[in-house]
């Protein structure tokens, strides 16, 4: 998985999901997914068994099929959306039409809890699992063009460290992808705290939040443009290691991005009264020269920042809050990779 620093919140295409504003993330370690998928000619129909449960209806199978599908339609030459979608295919267009016929068993497993899972990480190792299992030739940008397309995020978790999803403006999505800036040696002492808060999955999944946001908020524009100038500022405190910097755009590029979400309509307040909270422990920690810094997403858990010198009394200094379910301690993690150990 990936915690985004500068955050994306809306597309620009809904289809080829090409976002409306640049994002930033650094990649952790410690959370990880893993896939395995076998496409067969016996399957009738997609299967995916994901943490143990199988998956047998509803919209997260659907967006499962929908992944794969693609994926088939790359493989085979046949689909023509997108830049990478084209290239790709032209490439792989020897690939037999069969594929096109082919079901998949897909099994995946995170070894975090529920509350933290996004579809970052696990559409990114189901598309590289399936790149492989079709025998596609195909690089990692490329797999992180096609994993974009299953959700926006799952583009930054193909690499490792702090890594910049372009927004880019063409219409085929070829100057929208994500690269990695720095790899996870170049700011080792960087920590990330993930505090569950919230155990539940939020109601209103992402996507559908961020478009309800850029059709209604009338603060939409403005975000764009302050999202362009958080990740320059964002980028120069990286490369300098300036910590205080790094945090304070971190926060309020966060901050901007729930004013967006509960100036829509209807309103999306994710934040919930123990997030509150938490934002206000933070700041009082800081004012106490325990220097750290939040981040929220989609929902109500907090991703705390701090350098590695302070961890230990950060989580003393947290220890006995009612409401803190769990909590991961988390350095930058590498680029996705394969390997040849399998789910079943
Ligand atoms: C709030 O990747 O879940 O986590 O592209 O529609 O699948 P889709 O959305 P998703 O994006 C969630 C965005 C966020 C902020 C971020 O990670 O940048």
């Amino acid at each position: 998985p990936n915690i985004a620093l500068i955050k994306y919140w809306g597309k620009r295409d809904e289809l080829l999901k090409l976002p409306t504003v640049p994002s930033l993330s650094l990649t952790i370690d410690n959370l990880y997914t893993q896939a395995t998928i076998e496409f067969s000619k016996e399957l009738d129909e997609d299967n995916y068994v994901m943490n143990g449960k199988v998956v047998t209806g509803g919209k997260q199978l659907e967006r499962i099929s929908q992944h794969l599908k693609l994926i088939r339609e790359v493989a085979n030459g046949s689909c023509d959306k997108g830049i990478i979608a084209r290239v790709i295919g032209k490439d792989n267009k020897k690939c037999s039409k069969d594929i096109a016929k082919l079901r998949a068993k897909v099994v995946i497993e995170n070894n975090f809890p529920d509350a933290l899972s996004n579809s970052s990480s696990n559409f990114t190792a189901l598309t590289i699992a399936a790149c492989k299992a079709l025998d596609m030739r195909i690089n990692n940008k490329e797999i992180s063009m096609i994993a974009r397309q299953g959700s926006g995020t799952a583009c930054r978790s193909m690499f490792g460290g702090i890594v910049e999803w372009t927004k880019g403006s063409k219409k085929d999505g070829s100057d929208s992808f994500a690269s990695q800036i720095h790899d996870n040696k170049h700011w080792p002492e960087l920590r990330a705290i993930m505090l569950i808060l919230d155990p539940k999955e939020k109601k209103v999944k992402g996507s559908q939040g961020m478009k309800i946001s850029k059709e209604t908020s009338p603060f939409y524009e403005q975000w764009t443009k302050e999202s362009e100038k958080d990740i320059k500022d964002i980028k120069a405190a990286i490369k300098q290691k300036d910590f205080s910097r790094f945090g304070k755009i971190m926060e309020s590029n966060c901050l901007r991005m729930h004013s967006i979400m509960i100036s829509s309509s209807p309103s999306l307040i994710y934040l919930k009264p123990e997030t509150l909270v938490m934002v206000e422990k933070i700041k009082s920690l800081r004012e106490n020269n325990l220097e750290c810094y939040f981040t929220i997403d989609a929902g109500a858990n907090i991703m705390l920042l701090c350098q590695e010198k302070d961890v230990e009394k950060i989580i003393e200094s947290l220890d006995g809050m009612p409401f803190i379910h769990d909590f991961i301690i988390c350095s930058q993690g590498e680029d996705a990779k394969l390997y040849d150990e399998h789910l079943f």
